[in-house]
């Protein structure tokens, strides 16, 4: 969502004729896009932010401006602590962002050519922003609002656009963004109507929520071989217990269930995981232990809890860094061969490569795989995997 942003923000910075550069020596702006989700996350932009102090001061006429999570929450109160910063727009405004840089007054308005976009397979869409799910740990319902959902007709103009400019793969993204509906139409039609769009060669979606992984969902993926078997699904915990008191809306049978029909359907499944909630006994760490031994990921992130301001569950009793470490240790150690063994299950199956290079590109399910020949990047290979080496698919093509 935040790489979406940031190209969205980039480009009414592209459209006042800015050019972007890996170099901040030879930068005259930068944009900050931020995240909260974590204190973690909040902290390394703020020490960015602090480290520009140097680079404003050797060139007063750069402009810093601080976008997205951080921002929102954090507001104008940052202008005190960084008082060269320019601008602050908070993840609520991204829609007003244009009209942010206009009013500034820090922008020349006769636009140069915009410089054409980096090469890339892939097309992301923003179909829904916001969240209407209150996971008792979570910061983003605060900073990035209730959900609204982008109408079906901007979204389809918006992915057909894309194909047409050279991306085959298009990224649908929102914060729960199966949970996207409108009159008469639900997130599996949506999926459907994008696939059919000409030049679209696959579909993905980043980040879905467990409790709209619907029986109607898995009837457009078992009839739609576009829809790409890769499913990033957030389960935060193994443990009944714990899920309810997160406030996640399943249990661990139910999501069992829906992980398992997802594996039926051929999905690799990678996941989201917090330990040290403040109510999780070790028990309940251990059936987030057995959850993982259990469903075969293909990735698992492994997050410490970090409390969040204003968050029901940032007034609960934390737990002691000492047993947060501890329980990440254990589980890093249990998640760390998960991605190995995803691969080497592969060996002998057909797979159909999406080239990001001439010779390496992405499978359905979302594995690296490399081909002996080369082939035009954005085509699709139809192969087999011969063998593995460590977390790249060789294919026979
Ligand atoms: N502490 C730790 N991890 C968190 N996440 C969200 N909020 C918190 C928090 N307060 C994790 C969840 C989510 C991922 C993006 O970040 O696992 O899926
Ligand atoms: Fe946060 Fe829960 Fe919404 Fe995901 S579903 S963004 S974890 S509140």
């Amino acid at each position: 969502m935040n790489l979406a942003d940031s190209e969205e923000m980039a480009a009414h910075l592209l459209a006042r004729g800015y050019v972007p550069t890996e170099n901040l020596e030879e930068a005259d702006l930068a944009l900050i896009n931020t995240c909260t989700i974590r204190d973690h996350a909040e902290h390394k932009a703020l020490s960015f932010l602090g480290r520009l102090r140097k680079w404003k001061r050797e060139n007063p006429s750069r402009i810093i401006i601080f976008a997205g999570c951080a921002a929102q929450r954090l507001g104008n109160r940052l202008k005190k602590t960084f008082p060269y910063l320019d601008l602050v727009s908070g993840a609520k405004e991204i829609d007003r962002f244009a009209e942010l840089l206009d009013h500034s007054g820090l922008f020349s308005t006769n636009p140069a050519e915009p410089n054409p976009a980096t090469q890339s397979v892939t097309g992301y869409v923003t179909i829904m922003r916001g969240c209407n799910f209150a996971c008792s740990y979570c910061i983003v319902p605060s900073v990035r609002g209730p959900v609204h959902c982008l109408p079906s007709q901007q979204i389809l103009r918006q992915a057909a656009q894309k194909a047409a400019e050279g991306y085959p793969e298009i990224v649908l993204l929102g914060q729960t963004v199966n949970a996207w509906q409108e009159e008469g139409k639900t997130f599996a039609d949506l999926l459907n109507e994008v696939s059919a769009l000409p030049g679209v060669e696959r579909v993905r979606f980043v980040s879905p929520h467990p409790a709209f992984i619907t029986p109607q969902f898995l009837a457009a993926v078992e009839n739609n071989p576009k829809i790409a078997r890769h499913i990033h699904l957030p389960v935060q915990s193994g443990s009944t217990k714990v899920l309810q008191e997160m406030k996640r809306g399943y249990s661990r049978e139910t999501l069992l269930e829906k992980l398992d029909a997802l594996k039926e359907r051929g999905f690799a499944i990678s996941t989201d995981i917090i330990v040290g909630f403040p109510t999780e006994t070790p028990q309940d760490f251990e059936q987030t232990l057995s959850l993982v031994e259990r469903v075969h990921f293909s990735a698992a992130y492994c997050f410490k809890y970090s409390p969040r301001q204003g968050t029901p569950a940032a007034q609960m009793q934390l737990h002691t860094e000492k047993t947060l470490e501890e329980r990440l240790d254990i589980l890093l150690n249990k998640v760390k061969g998960l991605a190995e063994s995803a691969y080497r299950v592969q060996i002998g199956k057909p797979v159909q490569i999406l080239m990001e290079s001439p010779n390496k590109g992405r499978t359905s399910d979302n594995f690296w795989a490399k081909t002996k020949k080369s082939y035009p990047v954005g085509s699709m290979v139809n192969s087999i995997v011969e063998d593995v080496d460590d977390t790249l698919l060789l294919t026979r093509d």
